[in-house]
């Protein structure tokens, strides 16, 4: 069984074709990578997946149920959690209460628990906050509990976002370009992080990364994107040797 799914995915912004008959499998627990150059389309893969676009044409299935035209909200809670190119942080908001609020549609006492505090309520409450806290330990971003996010080093903010994806416990983790702009040694800790959450939460991983290094290392099969469709698609090795790749993308890439 696939976890997720995409069929003949084919997407049009104006006259612009930003995706072209697109095929995708995952299967559960894999970690898949999406490589290209700029503009050859990643992010809207992952938008059109996510519900922030409508495909033209083309299904997406997340574990034999059609995803495609729910809304980006219903598709989250269905079990894919993503996070942003450009960080998605809230700016008057805590570390702890991203994670918390990220949990929150996880909860289950409504509004009449949470306006008078009934003791399941005050139970689950407890229970939301060890679980956001040891979360933020895994991610090594608890000592910035109260802190607002913005006043973080710009790793830890990256961080704080894995956090809040799986705050939800995503079946499917989407990753865009995780590692964009980091120094060494955040690269380090985040290629850490990304092995800790695959071994303890096992979700599958869809992951658009520009460092080879990155993508090597931590993908099990890789698509590589050229405007818009898929020139190669294999295993790391297959991919490093492919000479479509190499001429498209990998000769042109400066090695890290
Ligand atoms: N919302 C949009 N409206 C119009 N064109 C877009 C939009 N988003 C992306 N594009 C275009 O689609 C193409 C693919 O962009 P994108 O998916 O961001 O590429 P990548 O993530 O691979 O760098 C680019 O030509 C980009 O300009
Ligand atoms: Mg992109």
């Amino acid at each position: 069984m696939s976890m997720l799914r995409v069929e003949n995915m084919t997407h049009f912004f104006g006259g612009l074709r930003a995706v072209h008959n697109y095929n995708l499998e995952i299967r559960p627990g894999e970690v898949h990578g999406l490589i290209g150059p700029n503009g050859a389309g990643k992010t809207t893969i992952f938008n059109l997946i996510t519900g922030i676009y409508d495909p033209t044409e083309g299904d997406v299935f997340l574990e034999d149920h059609k995803i495609n035209g729910r809304t980006p909200h219903v598709i989250a809670a269905m079990g894919i959690g993503r996070t942003f190119q450009n960080m998605l942080l809230w700016r008057h908001m805590t570390v702890l209460e991203h994670v918390k609020m990220a949990r929150y549609s996880k909860l289950s006492y409504g509004l009449i628990g949470a306006f008078f505090g009934t003791p399941r309520r005050n139970r689950e409450e407890a229970e939301s906050e060890e679980k956001a806290f040891t979360l933020l330990r895994m991610f090594g971003v608890d000592q910035f509990a109260d802190q607002w996010v913005p006043n973080l080093p710009y790793g830890a903010q990256r961080r704080v976002e894995m956090a809040r994806a799986m705050a939800m416990e995503p079946k499917v983790l989407f990753l865009d370009e995780p590692t964009a702009g980091m120094n060494p040694e955040e690269l380090v800790q985040m290629m850490d992080i990304i092995r800790q959450v695959k071994e303890k939460f096992k979700p599958a991983i869809f992951l658009i990364e520009h460092r080879m290094k990155v993508v090597m290392e931590l993908c099990e099969s890789i698509q590589t994107l050229v405007f818009g469709e898929v020139i190669a698609e294999g295993t790391p090795d297959e991919i490093q040797n492919n000479p479509k790749v190499i001429d498209a993308y990998l000769g042109k890439e400066i090695v890290e």
